[in-house]
């Protein structure tokens, strides 16, 4: 039964759990549609408690008995827990109750996926498979037994025993019931070993389906690169002698941190040169990486309550990226980081879902797991650092894991270590945690007798129940250069507190060109007017690579404006600075390829929007494809050589090198087709050995209408792996034409091999389309009634995803009448579906408004 009314939570009404947790035991019978799960629990009262009611959480449980310190009791059952008079001193709770993860569609709680048992707990999963206080500052030790007839069963952090039909697991570390984890099935194991910095063995497993201990490689090398790299750089040790990874298909998202138990979306560990592309194997690293440093920053110190999410999340997303900077290439992966800040999190920022970092209220917690949290978190965390310097930062850092270990934490806590282990007041810099919106900095620069002069003034627009904003502390990088190009200033880090604010440069012998957020110093919008032959300047010059290439980003934005609203031709200064960029073998191909991607189309209707003209998405899709081929054109004599000088001799590796070469390759290619009718792509599609070239010539073909005969062969190759496949049905739905996106979603969902039941499947039909502007956004209305159409099934079966999907509308409002009528009908319908989850039901009255 589900809770009728679902309650809003706010941050403010937090109060400490009144029973505190010493000791679970867990006892799971495992069968597919009644498993019994028997705990034992020893609470007692927590001397900081406001309250003395005994109440613990639990869904969709049935209850077949409980006992309080070995008496039957008869607890009073709601859909959302169990409440019962306890003794005012420790006391042992005990009770049994049936689930069946058989029905469990949505993948939260104990589940099944290809005969496989598997749970899912974050944020509150653990509630639907026993009765327990399921909230992140209740943390204790779990000891857990399996009994099931299948081969392989795991649980967190150490094996203690088995035999015939039974495992035993105790986990030494109290955690929180969201880092509970079991998995039981017919897994095969691909082991190792890492040794850590004070020379302990740790055993390593990465658990899969028999078929797939092919494709774990790759991700092993992925954790012992992370678990060295933890103690290289924040002296962090793992802290059990097992660590286990298993790969499982049907996952609402990429991972899970689990205590000594990691469970991964397949499509985020296993991986190929066969099935798997370059951009695969570097997600798949981020990750893997990403949940090992979860160990420290998540689990040894976890969050006090789900408000403080961005607490492990912002900061544990922070160092995956550091990492992979570290393992690839600095630039590069800013520039990444950036594309994606500014087209999601700007993007939510700026609509109905905008929320601050630390959110102060939620209906439903898995509607919270968003870019804001994560990506707008990490770089909070980047600009903590920059302000106060990589010593001090590490200096911070080794007070949090000293003063917390062990602890549930909140945001107070992290920013009072950095001012204890600074002396600098956080105050201020604390809103950005509190106040939501993307700061908008402008500048206006004066130059009189050697002093240049840059007049910054910063503005936060209105959010949802936020219509007044305060200033931000503020990091902007600055360099100034020359005429020539010679850098005059080098990065000086300007401290903006102030809405208004002017910083000085003095003794200089000429007016200077500014180079501002450098290294994108601040997730902000910089607003300064340059001409395109000041942005082609800095394209040409600047010493930053991150606005380097973000001076060819602007240009080609500006081009792409032009064309939609004013119908003017490219700009010569943006054609020749790519020529420039493409022929400079002095930089890295990565960088190249990021210089010659154009903005997303996305991106080109929030360009609009921001000079209040109502975006069209047909006419940016027109003149996105112009643009390409226009650039195509400029670029003719130099394609071939450049392809050519791209090819990567010997056998595939996903390292940075020959993945940046094959990215510029590809971009080269999918160029070459515009012109050469696909022959090139042809080519390299029969002749690629690799996934990263044979799907790139696959798309370059379909992006022209072609490619037929290789589609089905690729279909045909592939149909026995579901990783690929979820690519073979992406990509159709991407490459398709405005007019056809949506039937051929609508074509492939009625495929036999789609499966609304697998997030991965479904995302690929589905999250392509939302990713399909001009076809999402046709005007006939078809692919927001088809999207609409399948959410309302969807919903049925799994409320998160489909909550989280549901945001492919959430920009309704900027369009125009037409298609803002369309979309809050889209939306209207899948509000009235009687029955509809709370997850949903939240999302959709939030985009609505
Ligand atoms: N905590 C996971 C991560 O960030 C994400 C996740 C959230 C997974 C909720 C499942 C459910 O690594
Ligand atoms: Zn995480």
């Amino acid at each position: 039964m589900k809770d009728a009314a679902p309650q809003t939570i706010y941050l403010r009404d937090y109060t400490p759990p009144a029973y505190l947790v010493d000791d679970v035991h867990l006892t799971f019978k495992l069968a597919a549609t009644k498993t019994r799960v028997m705990s034992r629990i020893r609470f007692r009262p927590n001397p900081e408690a406001t309250s003395n009611e005994f109440f613990l959480h639990g869904e969709d449980l049935k209850l077949i008995n409980a006992k309080i310190d070995g008496e039957d009791i008869t607890p009073e059952l709601t859909a959302t827990g169990l409440s019962c008079p306890v003794p005012d001193a420790p006391f042992t709770f005990e009770a049994e109750v049936e689930i069946n993860p058989q029905a469990n569609t949505a993948l939260e709680g104990l589940y099944m996926s290809n005969g496989m048992y598997c749970t899912q707990c974050e944020a509150e999963g653990f509630r639907k498979i026993t009765y327990y206080p399921d909230r992140p500052d209740v943390m204790a030790t779990f000891t857990v037994r399996i009994e099931s007839d299948l081969p392989v069963l795991l649980s967190n952090s150490n094996p203690t025993g088995q035999g015939e039909g039974w495992a035993e697991w105790h986990d030494p570390w109290p955690k929180p019931a969201y880092l509970f984890a079991l998995v039981a099935g017919d897994l095969v194991n691909h082991p190792d070993l890492f040794t850590t910095m004070s020379g302990k063995d740790v055993e390593l497993n990465i658990w899969v389906r028999p078929g797939d201990e092919g494709k774990c490689a790759f991700g092993m090398e992925a954790l012992k690169k992370s678990m060295k790299w933890d103690e290289d750089v924040y002296g962090r040790e793992y802290d059990l002698d097992v660590f286990n990874i298993v790969a499982v298909d049907d996952f609402n998202m990429g991972a899970m941190e689990n205590k000594g138990l990691n469970i991964f979306n397949s499509s985020a560990v296993l991986a190929s040169p066969e099935t798997s592309t370059d951009a695969n194997f570097e997600r798949i690293e981020a990750i893997i990486a990403h949940e090992y440093f979860h160990n420290w920053t998540g689990n040894r110190i976890t969050c006090r309550d789900w408000f403080q999410l961005c607490l492990k999340e912002g900061l544990t997303v922070f160092r995956d990226q550091q990492f992979t900077g570290d393992m690839r290439s600095h630039a590069v992966k800013r520039i990444d980081d950036a594309v994606v800040l500014r087209a999601h999190q700007f993007r939510e920022d700026n609509g109905p879902l905008a929320h601050p970092v630390r959110p102060e209220s939620f209906v439903e917690i898995n509607n919270f797991y968003t870019v804001t949290v994560y990506e707008k978190g990490a770089e909070v965390i980047g600009m903590l650092k920059r302000l106060v310097g990589d010593d001090e930062y590490k200096k911070a850092l080794d007070l949090y894991f000293d003063r917390h270990d062990g602890d549930a934490a909140t945001i107070e806590d992290w920013l009072k270590v950095f001012e204890d282990a600074t002396g600098r007041d956080l105050t201020q810099f604390a809103r950005w945690y509190s106040q939501a919106g993307t700061p908008r900095v402008s500048v206006r620069e004066d130059f009189v007798d050697g002093t240049y002069t840059l007049h910054l003034t910063q503005q936060t627009p209105p959010t949802p129940g936020q219509p007044h904003k305060d200033p931000m502390v503020i990091p902007i990088a600055v360099g100034l250069l020359n005429d020539n190009g010679d850098e005059v200033v080098p990065t000086k880090m300007l401290e903006m507190t102030q809405a208004e604010q002017s910083f000085s440069f003095e003794g200089l012998a000429s007016k200077p060109i500014p180079s501002i957020l450098r290294g994108f110093s601040a997730p902000v919008i910089l607003e300064h007017d340059q001409t395109k032959a000041q942005r082609a300047f800095l394209l040409a010059h600047d010493t930053d690579p991150f606005n380097k290439w973000d001076a060819g980003r602007k240009l080609a934005q500006d081009v792409l404006v032009g064309m939609v609203r004013d119908g003017a031709t490219p700009d010569g200064a943006y054609l020749d600075g790519l020529a420039a960029v493409l022929r400079d073998d002095s930089l890295d191909p990565a960088f190249r390829a990021q210089v010659l991607a154009l903005p997303s189309e996305d991106d080109t209707a929030q360009a609009l929007v921001d000079l209040d003209h109502v975006p069209d998405p047909t006419a940016i899709y027109d003149a996105h494809e112009t643009l390409k081929l226009q650039i195509a054109q400029h670029l003719q004599d130099q394609l071939p050589r450049s392809y050519a000088d791209m090819a990567v001799p010997g056998p595939y590796t996903p390292d940075a090198e020959p993945a940046g070469k094959r990215a510029l390759g590809n971009t080269v290619l999918s160029l070459m087709s515009k012109l050469d009718g696909g022959r090139q792509a042809t080519q390299q599609y029969a002749t690629a050995d690799n996934m990263t070239q044979q799907l790139a010539a696959l798309g370059a073909l379909l992006k022209i209408g072609k490619g037929k005969a290789e589609l089905s062969a690729f279909g045909e190759q592939w149909q026995n792996d579901r990783l690929v496949m979820d690519k073979w049905f992406g990509l159709q739905v991407a490459c398709a034409s405005p007019d056809q996106a949506a039937a051929t979603a609508e074509t492939l969902a009625a495929h036999p091999a789609f499966d609304i039941r697998n997030p991965n499947r479904f995302r690929s039909v589905f999250g392509a389309l939302g990713g399909n502007a001009a076809g999402f956004h046709h005007p006939s209305g078809k692919a927001y009634d088809l999207l609409a159409d399948w959410l309302i099934k969807l919903d049925e079966l799994n409320p998160q995803t489909t909550a989280r999907m549901s945001t492919a509308f959430s920009t309704w409002k900027r369009y125009d009448d037409n298609r803002q009528a369309k979309m809050r009908h889209a939306l209207g319908r899948i509000a009235a579906k009687p029955g509809l989850s709370a997850d949903t039901t939240e999302m959709v009255s939030r985009i609505l408004g």
